[in-house]
């Protein structure tokens, strides 16, 4: 897995984070519809949170993205997911929220 990351570093010539494996794909593409869904939204239209569709997201910074997701926002419903999510899969999982619904 660190070996992989190292390789993929190289590759890209040292700007890309790891991409996560196909089977941990899988599994964030589980957690955002299910847990991310449960507030957001199976569709991501909004629910108890605000929606999370490219076009809601796209004008917000990747670090406040990253920041809200991995710390979460103290004093409303959105819990932290740095216990569940590294940084470079929450980025991972914010480019797939920018690309597609
Ligand atoms: C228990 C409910 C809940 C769950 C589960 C939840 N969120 Fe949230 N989320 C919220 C709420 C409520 C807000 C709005 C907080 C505020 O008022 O600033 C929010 C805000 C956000 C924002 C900021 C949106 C913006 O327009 O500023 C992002 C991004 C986000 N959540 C992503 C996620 C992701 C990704 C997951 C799953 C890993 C997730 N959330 C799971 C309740 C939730």
């Amino acid at each position: 897995m660190r070996r992989r990351f190292l390789l993929l570093l190289v590759a890209a010539g040292g700007v890309a984070a790891g991409e996560p494996d196909p089977k941990r794909q899988q599994e964030l593409r589980s957690l955002l519809k299910n847990d991310c869904g449960a507030c957001h939204g199976l569709t991501r239209k909004g629910g108890l949170g605000p929606p999370l569709l490219p076009e809601s997201l796209s004008g917000k910074s990747d670090a406040m993205l990253l920041q809200t997701i991995q710390e979460g926002r103290p004093g409303t419903a959105m819990p932290p997911w740095k216990p569940f999510i590294d940084a470079d899969e929450t980025v991972w999982l914010i480019d797939n929220l920018l690309r597609k619904r």
